[in-house]
């Protein structure tokens, strides 16, 4: 099953969607997520990085571009924001030594780098639409084989 797609109604909801995922990742992935300002990629990542079995100490990337979440023993993860940067800047903030790294590399605002993504493998897509204050819609393409992120709600 390439896409498939979940709602919530509460941070909380999508906090716990985050966590079922964050359950099934096996390191290599890249979660990109596409949606706009306060669709709420960082809150879900909150629920991914739980479900991983790490601390939530999710804070948004805005400024530093990456945070490590990182356990001894756990898989590791890479937090990117690229609301600022571009393609030709990745080699500059040391991305691509990430993405050898074997964690799971997690990305908000995707749009700006979908160039480059188109080319990687491994990639999960996970479309964030704001239906109203509280409702959000999630498209998830698991793009990474092996289908991992099937049927979720199981
Ligand atoms: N169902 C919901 N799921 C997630 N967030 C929700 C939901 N309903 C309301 N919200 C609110 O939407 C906001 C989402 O913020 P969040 O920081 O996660 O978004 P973001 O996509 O990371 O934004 P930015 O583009 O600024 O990084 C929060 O204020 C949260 O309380
Ligand atoms: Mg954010």
């Amino acid at each position: 099953m390439l896409k498939q797609e979940y709602f919530t109604d509460s941070p909380r909801e999508t906090i716990e969607l985050g966590k079922r995922i964050g359950k099934r990742l096996r390191g290599g992935e890249i979660i990109a997520f596409l949606g706009g300002l306060g669709s709420g990629k960082t809150t879900i990542t909150r629920g991914i990085v739980t479900g991983m079995g790490l601390s939530d100490m999710v804070t948004s990337p805005t400024f530093a571009i990456v945070n490590e979440y990182r356990e001894e023993g756990r898989l590791f993860v890479c937090h990117f924001d690229m609301y600022r940067l571009c393609s030709d800047e990745l080699e500059d903030i040391g991305f691509f030594d990430y993405l050898d790294g074997g964690g799971v590399i997690i990305i908000e605002w995707s749009e700006n780098i979908t160039d480059l993504l188109s080319r990687l493998d491994n990639v999960i897509y996970i479309e964030i639409k704001r239906l109203s204050e509280d409702k959000r819609q999630f498209i998830i393409e698991d793009r990474s084989g092996g289908g991992r992120l099937d049927n979720l709600g199981d």
